[in-house]
């Protein structure tokens, strides 16, 4: 799996372990939550083993809290390069946020303040990921709520800088663009405009929650038809991108996810044919 496949992925929940193991499935890769593998043994560590031999995989955490002024945790970096050892994971992944500081965890993936300062605390961070892991870390953007007074930039235009100082990539997740410019009132479509084309190593699709004037990032619902043109919008923009669907909550079958999977594959092979054309 290389860094600009047109491939399809899912992300790996309990629910289908036994799936995967029983019958190949429509789907070119998986993509692992690292803290849920993060143990000494048992039951996850099992199947791991077990599916990594049929499918490639990529790592996706949610506790690097690259943005906190915590320092960054030495044990969690050691613990996921041994998981980095033991997959082989095609990129390693997380987002761009914070989770908590002075030892506190929110247990949410907080936004960042979008300013000079924050990318100078960033910088360093960046590097100390890469070097512990031995490879380029790919940041996700999160779907925000709050913004700051004190921000100083677009969050397009600090994913940018922040890609140009650290050599970072991207998990670009598109239903969090949407989330966000719903929230903000901006297009998304300027955001996709702005992302750094080269930079892009993954793509991610969820459901949300749609309360009228505001939407809440769930990943419990099948991606919505807005999310699915801005996606469309995506590949055009940015040709073909190894693109997952996220399912976090009321979990479907596994042959449920990879109709949808199907879906997102269609449209991509429309959206690249139209580019074609177009070119
Ligand atoms: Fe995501």
């Amino acid at each position: 799996m290389g860094g600009k496949l047109e491939s399809f992925g899912l992300g790996l929940r309990t629910e289908h372990y036994r799936d995967f193991l029983a019958a190949p499935q429509a789907v070119d890769w998986l993509e692992l939550i690292s803290e849920n593998y993060l143990v000494a043994g048992g039951k996850p560590l099992y199947f791991l083993d077990r599916i990594r031999q049929d499918y490639p995989m990529v790592l996706h955490g949610v506790s690097l809290s690259i943005g906190s002024s915590d320092p960054l945790d030495a044990g969690y970096l050691r613990e996921l390069r041994g998981l980095v050892d033991r997959v082989e994971p095609a990129w390693v992944s997380d987002h761009l946020c914070w989770t908590g500081t002075r030892s506190l965890n929110l247990h949410d993936l907080l936004p960042l303040p979008y300013t000079e300062e924050t990318l100078r605390h960033l910088v360093p961070r960046v590097a100390q990921v890469q070097d512990a892991l031995g490879q380029a870390l790919l940041l996700e953007n999160v779907s925000s709520y709050v913004r700051y007074l004190a921000d100083e930039m677009s969050e397009w235009e600090f994913i940018r800088e922040l890609v140009g100082r650290t050599g970072c990539e991207l998990l670009l997740d598109v239903n969090n663009v949407y989330v966000s410019s719903v929230n903000h009132g901006f297009d998304p479509r300027v955001f996709i405009d702005a992302v750094p084309v080269e930079a892009v190593r993954q793509i991610h699709l969820a459901g949300h929650e749609d309360h009228g004037d505001y939407l809440i990032d769930t990943h419990d619902h099948p991606v919505c038809t807005a999310v699915w043109d801005l996606y469309a919008y995506t590949i055009g923009r940015l040709g073909p991108v190894a693109t997952m669907i996220e399912r976090d909550d009321h979990i479907p079958s596994l042959a449920e996810l990879v109709g949808e999977l199907d879906s997102a594959r269609s449209l991509a092979r429309r959206a690249l044919a139209t580019r074609k054309q177009a070119a």
